[in-house]
Parts: structure tokens; sequence; C-alpha cells
């Protein structure tokens, strides 16, 4: 990785401006684009390195529209060009989950340096999450709770009901011990 001062704004810039993406253009994405997001998303680190996903890639309109049917907030990818839904292995449900996180960004990251916009879609409870899994063959031991969409972002995007600010550093850094404030030295 590059030591550039500037290089490292860039890279800061883009990690910052990461949003989750709900509107998409209809140009296609490749299985040359998918096949490069995912090659950096089996590469993301997990517990123990038990690398507990796998991925569907679900690009059929009919089943897009299914799945975007399942609860209340899939809703955005009925339009999306493709799905990576991401099954984890079921068998420790508290660490797959910080792993499934990891995963979902890192895919998201990719998706970013290429161009493409992305966002998290989870079906939300586990009657919604059991019926996504049955659509898509899941087997039941697994689990699959949530997916990633993908395509070319819409330069208008439709935002989430909720605030998208960010709480300050001054609310949520702690500096020895739970609530002492964390004043940090000036360069
Ligand atoms: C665990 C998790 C689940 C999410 N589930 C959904 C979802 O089901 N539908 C949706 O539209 N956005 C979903 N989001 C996106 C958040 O609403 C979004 O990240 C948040 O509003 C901040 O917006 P931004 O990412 O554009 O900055 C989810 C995000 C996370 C981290």
């Amino acid at each position: 990785m590059s030591n550039d001062p500037t290089d490292a704004d860039a890279r800061l810039r883009d990690l910052r401006g990461l949003r989750q993406t709900r509107r998409f253009t209809e140009d296609p994405v490749t299985d040359d684009v998918i096949a490069r997001i995912l090659d950096i998303a089996r590469w993301t680190g997990s517990a123990g390195n038990s690398q507990p996903w796998e991925f569907i890639i679900v690009r059929d309109r009919a089943m897009l529209e299914q799945l975007c049917g399942i609860g209340p907030s899939a809703q955005f990818i009925g339009k999306a060009p493709l799905v990576i839904a991401v099954v984890l292995a079921g068998a420790n449900p508290r660490s797959e989950a910080y792993d499934e996180g990891r995963v979902s960004e890192r895919i998201m990251l990719a998706a970013q340096a290429l161009g493409l916009g992305s966002g998290t879609a989870w079906w939300g409870n586990e009657e919604f999450a059991a019926q996504a899994q049955e659509l898509l063959g899941v087997p039941p031991e697994k689990a699959m709770l949530s997916c990633v969409a993908l395509g070319y972002p819409q330069p208008v995007q439709r935002q989430a009901k909720v605030g998208l600010g960010r709480r300050p550093l001054s609310e949520l850094v702690f500096s020895g011990t739970y609530g002492q404030p964390w004043q940090p030295a000036s360069r």
C-alpha cells in the first residue's frame, strides 16, 4: 500500500463517503465485475479464519421481486440489477454475525472501488429471513439474513427515514475508562 499522504486522503475520503445505494441504473453489471468483488470478499478476516460464508448471485427479476416483497426493509432490491445473498454456516451465530458484517462491508467497499453502488438489505426477523432462505433453496441448518444489492448508482438516491448524520467523536470516545472524555492532542 502506498505511503503517499495524498493517496491516504483519497482513500479515507472514499471510506467516509461509502453510502447505502437504493436506486440503480439499468446498466448491466458483468460477471467479471462480480468476480472481482467476490475475490476481495473472500479475503475478509473471520473468527478463527472459519470463512463461514457462501454467496448466491441473484439476477433473475422474478426472484428479486419475490425477495423484495419479504418484510418492509428489502423493497429497494426489487429494482436492483442483482443481489449477492450472504449465506452463513449456522454453526456459531454470534461470531458469524460479526463475520457477516465484515464481509458485507468488504463487498460494498470493493463495489465502490469499481464505481458501483451497493446497499445492504436485511430480511428483518426470523420469519422473513426463513422465507427468503427457503426461496433461494438454502438448507435450513444454514442462516441467510441479508444480502447486498449491487449496480451502478442513480445520481439521486432515496434515503432511509432515519437520520443521516453521525454522532460526533466527543459523544462516542472515552479515554482510559468509560465516561472519561478524550481530548486528542493537537498536531
Ligand atoms: C446491519 C444493517 C442492516 C441494514 N438493513 C437495511 C435494510 O434492510 N434496508 C435498507 O434500506 N437499508 C438498510 N441498511 C442501511 C442503513 O439504513 C444505512 O446504512 C444508514 O441509514 C446510514 O446511511 P448511509 O449508509 O447511507 O450513510 C442497513 C445497514 C446495516 C449496517
